[in-house]
């Protein structure tokens, strides 16, 4: 099962690179070809920076293509899903099977009022049924927005009110780690500040799920009535598929839209070119669909493309750290697609539990969500492949769609370092830069950017074009700004470093330090806070919060009011930011002008050189976070 055969020269992806560089129009036109659609472009591209419209007035339907059109070919028996449960449960879901269950709930989408362009919010565990509900909501072009099942109900309210959304598809509970999960307490809490919902739809998992009437409605009544088949309707390329929130620089998370025909061409190639898919794997990406790596690599390139996906619902190393592995083995797994963090957590667990499995399936192994570490590199490509599998790092974001810097290991096997993501993919024009935007030489620490646009990219931000324009085009103009620090070595290999903005990078998870600052002032207790991520072994970074709190509350019990803090994130925002520390301090180091200096907060508790305090306003607010940092450690 070599996927080396369909190898082409090095020279001839070099010239397929210079192409989409030179002629996008040309190169992306044939492209989109790897697509079905119900009309074809008048043109492939409309660049009026920085909005890109691809294949305008092109016509498709995603649905069709992850579904209807493998159906008429030899696929319509293949597996499509491969599900499994904590409790080892396993049921397996054919083509054909997800053709008839998509187009039975995309009618009972329909019969609940949802039409072409409404927004529908998906809030649910790794059970089929949320792919099913995505490409339900494609087939009638209504937009989903899917919510991490993570999030809190604040959160999710939040999200749901900013896409105002029509209708919320959900479960009545999850497993993880062995406990179940009360969706439906957080679902019935969001919905009393949610007043565009006016359905919700639960797939019943506990016999005593009490539905509210006329609201609450339960999937599979509702599935027994749908029709079997209704037409996928082809919606304009430029229609969004869906809106994802993430996290920014502000307060309040961004909702990143993407197009359909932009979108599904771009995942599609991209997973060709990674992956090198064919008829012979099983795919297997850890990612929630919560998150983008879900949408586009557990969902719409890998069904695009008729391939087979192993979806798992719980957590990798439950009941016991051999889990991922017996997966692997039991479905003959190919491609395992995960975080750094999650390689590092199973590290802890030793050799044995991975060298117990049979795992000669596998052929190609992925990394993705934050650099991964030489020592995680290691023992994935020595314990997990073996030393036969290539490790794929991939850069990229929410924003971008798919894949950016990645080895294109399904056409080309290059030479990998471990660590670096390799070179920008095909049709991406990559460059390391200095504040002003000058290009830096090699071994040079910088601003990434991306000179062109490709189809994968957002189109907008929900209902917020200013907010576009100042998130990714501004910092660098004319160019799109991810945020991230990179160097590009002698031999043209990029690193990227981590975030250069005042976001974190929590296991794979980007969680802005305002956010959770705005969350934690927000409790009656606290007058300001300051957030700052800390280096950690396991999750690459993790928060840690300094509180100055409200008068009142000086004399209280400090333990108490950290936990209640603690317990006030989970609900607020949800368990994924929960703050590893929370230092209560009485004054913050500031500029002269105000502003928090997150970056002096970072040293000391890094216990590292301060560097320049010429515009801290007090010094003494250094001696004072110095104080609590040391009664910190010896309580
Ligand atoms: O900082 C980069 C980091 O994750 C950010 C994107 O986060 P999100 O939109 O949640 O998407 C995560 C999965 C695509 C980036 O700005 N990041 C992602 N992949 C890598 C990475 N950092 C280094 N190496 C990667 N392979």
């Amino acid at each position: 099962m070599k996927s080396g055969d369909k190898y082409i020269p090095l020279k001839k992806l070099n010239e397929i690179k210079e192409l989409a560089l030179k002629n996008p129009e040309k190169f992306w036109g044939e492209q989109a070809r790897c697509l079905d659609w119900n009309k074809t472009w008048d043109k492939v591209l409309e660049w009026k920076p920085p909005y890109a419209k691809w294949f305008v007035n092109g016509r498709l339907n995603a649905c069709y293509n992850c579904v209807d059109r493998h159906i008429l070919t030899s696929k319509r028996n293949k597996a499509a899903i491969i599900w499994v449960a904590e409790n080892g449960d396993t049921k397996i879901m054919t083509y054909y099977e997800l053709y008839r269950k998509v187009n039975k709930f995309a009618n009972v989408l329909q019969n609940l009022g949802v039409e072409t362009g409404d927004r529908v919010a998906i809030y649910m565990p790794m059970i089929p049924e949320a792919a099913i509900a995505m490409l339900a909501c494609a087939r009638i072009g209504a937009i989903h927005t899917v919510v991490f099942s993570g999030f809190s109900a604040d959160a999710l309210a939040e999200r749901i009110n900013d896409a105002q959304a029509k209708v919320l598809i959900t479960s009545d509970l999850l497993y993880r780690r062995g406990k179940k999960i009360n969706l439906k307490n957080i679902v019935d809490k969001a919905l009393l500040n949610c007043p565009t919902i006016n359905h919700t739809v639960y797939v019943k998992r506990n016999s005593d799920l009490k539905l509210v009437e006329g609201r609450d409605y339960s999937w599979e009544e509702l599935m027994k009535g749908a029709k079997n088949y209704i037409d996928p309707i082809p919606v304009d390329s430029n229609h969004p598929l869906f809106i994802l929130y993430t996290s920014g620089t502000t307060g309040k998370p961004k909702g990143v839209v993407h197009s359909t025909g932009g979108y599904m061409v771009y995942t599609t190639k991209t997973m060709e070119w990674t992956w090198g898919v064919n008829d012979m794997d099983v795919f297997w990406c850890t990612a929630d669909i919560g998150w983008i790596t879900g949408h586009s690599y557990v969902v719409y390139a890998p069904l695009a493309l008729g391939t087979t996906i192993v979806m798992y619902e719980g957590a990798i190393d439950y009941p016991n750290p051999g889990r991922i592995w017996e997966i692997i083995e039991n479905h003959g797994v190919t491609i395992l697609y995960t975080a750094p963090t999650a390689i590092r957590m199973l590290m802890t667990y030793g050799e044995e539990w991975v060298k117990n499995h049979d795992l000669s399936t596998l052929r190609i192994l992925g990394s993705v969500g934050e650099p991964i570490n030489p020592r995680a590199w290691k023992w994935y490509y020595e314990v997990v492949g073996n030393r036969r599998c290539p490790i794929c790092d991939c850069y990229w974001q929410t924003e971008t769609g798919g894949h950016i810097i990645y080895p294109p290991i399904g056409i080309q096997n290059i030479p990998l370092k471990p660590g670096s993501a390799t070179f920008p993919g095909i049709g991406i024009d990559a460059d390391i830069v200095d504040e002003s935007g000058n290009s830096l030489p090699a071994n040079k620490k910088g601003l990434l950017i991306i000179k062109n646009p490709w189809p994968g990219m957002l189109i907008g931000l929900w209902k917020n074009n200013k907010r576009y324009e100042e998130a990714y085009w501004k910092r660098v103009p004319n160019c799109y700004c991810p945020s991230d620090y990179a160097i590009k070595d002698e031999d043209g290999y990029f690193w990227i470093l981590g975030r250069a903005d005042e976001v974190l990078n929590v296991a794979g998870h980007r969680i802005g330090t305002a956010e959770l600052e705005h969350v934690l002032v927000s409790h009656h207790a606290v007058a300001e806070a300051a957030v700052i991520g800390k280096p950690d072994d396991i999750k690459g970074e993790v928060p840690v919060a300094f509180v100055i709190l409200n008068k009142n509350f000086h004399d209280k019990n400090k333990k108490e009011l950290k936990e209640e803090l603690i317990k006030y994130v989970k609900e607020t925002m949800g368990p994924i930011a929960t703050p590893h520390m929370i230092l209560f301090v009485n004054k913050l180091p500031k500029t002269r002008s105000g502003k928090i200096m997150r970056r002096v907060l970072k040293k000391l508790i890094m216990s590292e050189e301060l560097g320049d305090l010429s515009t801290i306003e007090d010094n003494t607010s250094i001696e004072e976070v110095k104080k609590e940092l040391m009664d910190f450690e010896y309580r």
